[in-house]
C-alpha cells in the first residue's frame, strides 16, 4: 500500500526521494508527492502528481531535506489535493502517513478555524499538529498522536526545524542510518541503495532524525535505545535481471528459492497441539490451505486453516494446547497481524512463516520461520507461495517424524516444469476470454484457487476456482465453449473422479486445460490443451501443478498488455483492514 520516504543529510533530497518512490512503487498506489524545505528561503515546496511517480520527475526542488510518499487512495479519489504530503493552515508543516486515521472526522470538527484542502483522513494529522506546535516539534508529534485512533506511520517536517520527526502504530517504518545523513522509508527497498544498517520502529515509538543523529523516545518522550540491524540483501535483489517483468523473474527463481528454503532450520515444535489454526490472505491463505491437507495427512493433528479476515471475527475457540500459524510474505498484512494477536491474547503459541525478516508479524510471533524467497515485488506473489508450501511440507516432517519422499528433489521437478511447457501457445488460444473456471481436488483444490487468483489479479479476466465435487452443485450452469476450465489432473488418488468431472465439462461443449502427469495420455481424450508436470509423490504435487498456472496467468496477462508488475487497485502489502 502506500509509501514513505524521507531524507536528511547533505545531499540534494529530490533525487533521492524520486529514486526512493520508484522503489515503492511495487507496493501499489495512484498518486505521489514530494514535499522539501528548500535551501534557500527555507519555505516547505511541494509537487506532487496524480498517477505514475514518473510525472514528478518534470520538476525539482532544492533541498536537504524531504518526504516523499505513494498513496494507494482509501479516504478520497486519487487527487492532487488528496495526493501526500499534507500541509497545515500556515504550509509551515509537512505531514506524509500510511495508516487509517478513525477519529479523523472529530479531530477535523473540533479544528473550527482550520482550512482543510483534501478528503482524506492524513490531512487532519498536518492540523492537529500545527494545533499543538509551539516550537518543539518533536512534542508536537507526540502530543498529537496521543490525540489519534487509528494507524500510522508518520513522517513530519517543519520549515524552522532541519529535522524528520517520524511515530508508528500498527503500519511499518524502517530507519536507514547513514554517513551523515539518514533515511526513513516504509520499507527496506528504498532505503538499500544508501545504507544496509536499519532500526525498526515499534508501535508507539517515535524518531527524531537530524543529519547526524537517530534518536528514539518512547510515547512520553523518555529515550530508549533501539538495536540497529544489517540487511543482508543488495540492490541487485531488487533489479528485473533481463527480465521482462518483476513477475516473470521470481517465477524462475523457484527452483532456487525451493533449495533455500529447504536449507532452513526449523525451531524445534511440540508434537502434541490438540490442534493447528492458520491465519493467512490471498495466496498465502491457499499456502496455509496445502499445509492443511499436508499436516492433517502426514501428522494427524487437525488443521484449521482460515482467511485472516474471518478468523479475527469469529470468536475462534483457540487456546494454550493449540498452535497458531501466520503466514506472510510481507509480515506487515493487517489482518494476519489481528489475527495472530488474538490468537496470542487466547493463549495459544503462535508461529509465523514470514519472508520479510524483522516485519512486525514476524516480530510478534513466539517463533518465526523465514521463508527465503527474497524480496518479491511482483504483486501477484509467486515465489513465496512455493516457499511457503517447502516449510509446511517441512513442518509436516517435524510434526510427523517422517520424511516426506522427493521433497528432495522438488527444486528440479520445478526446474523442468519451467523449461518444458508449450505455455505461449495455450495463452494464444485463451486470452480473449471473459471468464475461466479453475478446478482440482484434495491437496489441489487450494491450487485451483490459486490459479483463479493469479489469472484474475494480474489480467483482468473474471476466474473462479472451485472443488471439481461442487461442480454439479452450481458452476456447471457456467460451462460453455466461451468458458474454459483448468482442470488440475495429476496421477493421483483422486485422478478418476477428475477425469468425471471432465467429462461432464465435455459433454457440454466446455473447453479444458488440463494439468497432467507426464506420460497420461488418457487425458488427452478430455483436454483440448494438456501442460505437464514430472510424475512425483502425490503429496508434491502442488508444489508443481501451480508453475504453469502462473505462467499461464503471465502469459494471457501479458499479451493483454497488462500491467503485470502492478495490476490494477492492487497493493502487495496491505497494511490497512
Ligand atoms: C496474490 C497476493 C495476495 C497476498 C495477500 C497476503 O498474488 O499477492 O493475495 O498473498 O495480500 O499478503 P502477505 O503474504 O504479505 O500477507
Amino acid at each position: 500500500m502506500c509509501g514513505i520516504i524521507g531524507y536528511i543529510g547533505h545531499k540534494q533530497a529530490y533525487d533521492i526521494l524520486l529514486e526512493g518512490l520508484k522503489r515503492l512503487e511495487y507496493r501499489g498506489y495512484d498518486s505521489a508527492g514530494i514535499a522539501v524545505q528548500d535551501s534557500k528561503s527555507h519555505k516547505i515546496e511541494l509537487n506532487k502528481a496524480v498517477g505514475h511517480v514518473e510525472k514528478l520527475k518534470k520538476k525539482e526542488l532544492k533541498g536537504t531535506i524531504g518526504l516523499g510518499h505513494t498513496r494507494w487512495a482509501t479516504h478520497g479519489k486519487p487527487t492532487l489535493e488528496n495526493a501526500h504530503p499534507h500541509l497545515d493552515c500556515s504550509g509551515d508543516i509537512a505531514v506524509v502517513h500510511n495508516g487509517i486515521i478513525e477519529n479523523f472526522l472529530e479531530i477535523k470538527d473540533s479544528l473550527k478555524n482550520h482550512k482543510f484542502v483534501s478528503d482524506t483522513d492524513s490531512e487532519v494529522v498536518a492540523h492537529l499538529i500545527e494545533k499543538n506546535y509551539s516550537g518543539d516539534l518533536r512534542q508536537a508529534v507526540i502530543d498529537s498522536i496521543n490525540e489519534l485512533y487509528g494507524t500510522y506511520a508518520l513522517c513530519v517536517m517543519h520549515k524552522d526545524h532541519d529535522e524528520i520527526v517520524v511515530a508508528r502504530n500498527g503500519s511499518p517504518i524502517v530507519i536507514g542510518i547513514g554517513d551523515n545523513e539518514n533515511l526513513v522509508a516504509s520499507d527496506v527497498s528504498a532505503l538499500v541503495e544508501h545504507t544496509k544498517r536499519v532500526i525498526y520502529l515499534d508501535d508507539l515509538e517515535i524518531a527524531v532524525l537530524k543529519k547526524d543523529s537517530v534518536e528514539i523516545f518512547d510515547k512520553n518522550g523518555k529515550r530508549i535505545d533501539k538495536k540497529e540491524t544489517v540487511i543482508d540483501w543488495d540492490l541487485t535483489h531488487a533489479e528485473k535481471a533481463g527480465y521482462k517483468h518483476f513477475m516473470l523473474k521470481e517465477i524462475n527463481e523457484q527452483p532456487d528459492v525451493i533449495r533455500n528454503t529447504l536449507n532452513v532450520e526449523l525451531p524445534e515444535i511440540k508434537k502434541d497441539y490438540k490442534n493447528i489454526f492458520i491465519a493467512a490472505c490471498g495466496t498465502a491463505w491457499h499456502a496455509g490451505l496445502v499445509g492443511k491437507y499436508i499436516i492433517e495427512k502426514q501428522a494427524r493433528i487437525p488443521v484449521h486453516a482460515e482467511t485472516a479476515s474471518e478468523f479475527r471475527y469469529s470468536n475462534p475457540i483457540i487456546g494454550k494446547d493449540d498452535l497458531f500459524i501466520a503466514i506472510s510474505q510481507s509480515g506487515e498484512t493487517a489482518d494476519t497481524l489481528a489475527a495472530l494477536r488474538l490468537a496470542k491474547e487466547n493463549g495459544a503459541k503462535t508461529l509465523g512463516i514470514i519472508n520479510v525478516m524483522n516485519s512486525t508479524i514476524a516480530r510478534e510471533c513466539d517463533d518465526v520461520i523465514y521463508t527465503r524467497a527474497g524480496i518479491e515485488i511482483g504483486v501477484a506473489s509467486t515465489k513465496a507461495y512455493t516457499s511457503q508450501l517447502i516449510v509446511l511440507y517441512m513442518l509436516a516432517e517435524q510434526l510427523s517424524g517422517e520424511s516426506i519422499e522427493g521433497l528432495e528433489n522438488v527444486a528440479s521437478n520445478v526446474q523442468e516444469v519451467l523449461e518444458k511447457n508449450h505455455i505461449s501457445d495455450v495463452a494464444k488460444k485463451y486470452f480473449r476470454v471473459y471468464n475461466f473456471l479453475f478446478i482440482g481436488r484434495n491437496l489441489n483444490f487450494p491450487t485451483a484457487l490459486e490459479g483463479a487468483l493469479k489469472l484474475k489479479e494480474i489480467s483482468y479476466i473474471h476466474a473462479e476456482g472451485y472443488a471439481a465435487g461442487e461442480m454439479k452443485h452450481g458452476p456447471i450452469a457456467l460451462v460453455t465453449d466461451q468458458v474454459p476450465t483448468v482442470a488440475i489432473a495429476p496421477k493421483d488418488s483422486v485422478y478418476s473422479k477428475m477425469v468425471s468431472n471432465m467429462q461432464e465439462i465435455k459433454a457440454r461443449n466446455g473447453r479444458i486445460i488440463a494439468v497432467a502427469t507426464e506420460g497420461d495420455k488418457q487425458i488427452t481424450q478430455y483436454a483440448d490443451d494438456v501442460l505437464y508436470i514430472p510424475n512425483v509423490n502425490e503429496l508434491l504435487t502442488p508444489l508443481l501443478t501451480v508453475i504453469p498456472l502462473q505462467l499461464l496467468a503471465y502469459k494471457i496477462a501479458e499479451m493483454r498488455d497488462c500491467d503485470v508488475d502492478k495490476p490494477r487497485n492492487l497493493a502487495k502489502s496491505v497494511t490497512v483492514e
